[in-house]
């Protein structure tokens, strides 16, 4: 057992019955006022994934600027990682990765998709969320662990684009966190 003395952080964007992708893309496709703070929230950070985010139609891959931490079961399908990229087999490796890259000065932040989502919302103290309007078709949806009223809102904006209102919400939640399975 260990204890995370850092903060981690899920940053997402869900529409109003929790859709958050379809098939293999984000349900509204690209709105730039939230990729534009998607990049700002993760710039120079840790950002865990999974495969199939990373393999997506995020871009993220390409952003070189950050350190991409990719969940995976099957290493020999990127046999050839560029330097910003790592993988791991397991949520426990991939915490003490960043564990030991930062000693937990900075916060890891975790981009999903769903899979991961499910995994790592239980730890994690931070949310930045963008609230999308409307329903939009989704084959993924956050999970109901995820309940919005668990959380204090500590900052608050909002945007209208192609007719899209978005709200952007900065959530913290005072968490005494201690994981299974990391030896310490
Ligand atoms: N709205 C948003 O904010 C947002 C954010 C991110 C993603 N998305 C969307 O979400 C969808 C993808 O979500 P998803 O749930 O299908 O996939 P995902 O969580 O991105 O990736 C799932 C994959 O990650 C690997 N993985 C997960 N947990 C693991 C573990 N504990 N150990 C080892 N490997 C692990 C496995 O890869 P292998 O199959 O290689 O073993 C698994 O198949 C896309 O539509 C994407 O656009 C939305």
């Amino acid at each position: 057992m260990f204890e995370i003395t850092g903060d981690i952080a899920l940053v997402f964007a869900m529409d109003a019955e929790r859709g958050i992708g379809w098939r293999g893309e984000l349900p509204w496709g690209r709105l730039s006022a939230d990729m534009r703070r998607f990049r700002r929230l993760t710039e120079g950070r840790c950002v865990l994934m999974g495969r199939a985010t990373a393999d997506g139609a995020m871009g993220l891959v390409r952003q070189r600027d950050r350190t991409m931490m990719v969940l995976t079961n099957d290493f020999s399908k990127k046999p050839d990682l560029p330097s910003h990229m790592r993988m791991y087999g397991s949520v426990e490796q991939a915490l003490r990765d960043w564990h030991d890259r930062t000693q937990q000065l900075q916060p890891l932040m975790v981009v999903g998709g769903k899979q991961v989502f499910d995994q790592l919302h239980p730890v994690a103290n931070r949310a930045y969320v963008t609230l999308v309007g409307g329903v939009w078709s989704s084959d993924r949806r956050m999970c109901d662990g995820f309940d919005l009223r668990g959380w204090t809102i500590t900052a608050h904006s909002s945007a209208v684009e192609d007719g899209v209102p978005m709200h952007f919400l900065d959530l913290w939640r005072p968490l005494r966190q201690w994981v299974l399975g990391w030896p310490g």
